[in-house]
């Protein structure tokens, strides 16, 4: 063992040549952030139509129920015309930490929301919050300042044009922070179709939430239980 040791240093040392350290997400060690999807700023989001929204923002509230994640929402001056969190969002996370912001714009700026993320002991965060340049970046750069690794799931960040969009993300991804949608995330806390939560609890979660992935299983499960094929079709496989 003791010998081990200098190859073990070794290694450390050309490691950061050799390239690079794949940080992967970690179920075990992610909290996430539902960050001012509030029903009036969601009204300034014009990079995306409003069904695209409405489906990805609450695809984002349910990867924390899918993964079984400690989840903390928040709002900013939710009384004023900010406005309320979808009640989707509410109703699906009954017993979350719910951080009602009166001023901080940064949700970091306010200690009880800051204690509700290190009450986690959680060191990976995934966010997306409105606006993205805002509400996501500066709570994605405060997070990074104070050691956590965050994972910004960009379906479900929304601004007015897809140029500021694009700033937020250069800015955040300059920061160390990963640029990921919900495909991504899912996948990366998944790892392995035959974890649990795996096919079975991840399949229907894709068909509600990104239906694109529900029309492959349906079509072949489709043309396997009641398909037939043309002989011609034979030739493309
Ligand atoms: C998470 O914890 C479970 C139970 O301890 C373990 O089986 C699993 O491998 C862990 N997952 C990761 C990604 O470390
Ligand atoms: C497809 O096949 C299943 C199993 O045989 C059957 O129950 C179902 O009615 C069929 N669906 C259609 C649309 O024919």
């Amino acid at each position: 063992m003791v010998q081990l040791k200098p190859l073990a240093i070794a290694l450390a040392l050309v490691s950061p040549v050799l390239g690079y350290k794949f940080e992967r997400l970690d179920k075990n060690n992610t909290v996430l952030l539902v960050v001012d999807h509030q029903i009036g700023l969601s009204q300034l989001v014009r990079d995306q139509t409003p069904t695209d929204f409405r489906n990805n923002v609450l695809a984002h509230a349910a990867i924390g129920k899918l993964f079984d994640l400690p989840t903390i929402l928040t709002t900013s001056s939710e009384t004023g015309p900010n406005g309320l969190l979808p009640k989707e969002i509410t109703e699906m996370h009954p017993d979350a930490s719910y951080i009602r912001r009166t001023g901080e714009v940064n949700a970091w700026d306010n200690k009880e929301f800051r204690k509700a993320v290190e009450a986690t002991g959680k060191k990976q965060v995934i966010i997306a919050g409105i606006v993205t340049e805002v509400c996501t970046a500066f709570l994605a750069l405060s997070l990074r300042e104070n050691g956590y690794s965050v994972f910004a799931n960009t379906d479900a960040s929304g601004t007015f044009n897809p140029g500021l969009s694009a700033d937020a993300n250069r800015r955040m991804e300059n920061a160390g922070v990963h640029l990921m949608g919900m495909f991504g995330i899912v996948m990366d806390l998944m790892r392995d179709w035959r974890d649990k939560p795996g096919l079975d609890e991840v399949l229907p979660y894709l068909d509600k939430y990104l239906y694109d992935y529900g029309l492959v299983a349906r079509a072949h499960a489709g043309a396997i239980t009641n398909g037939t094929l043309a002989s011609v079709q034979q030739t493309l496989i």
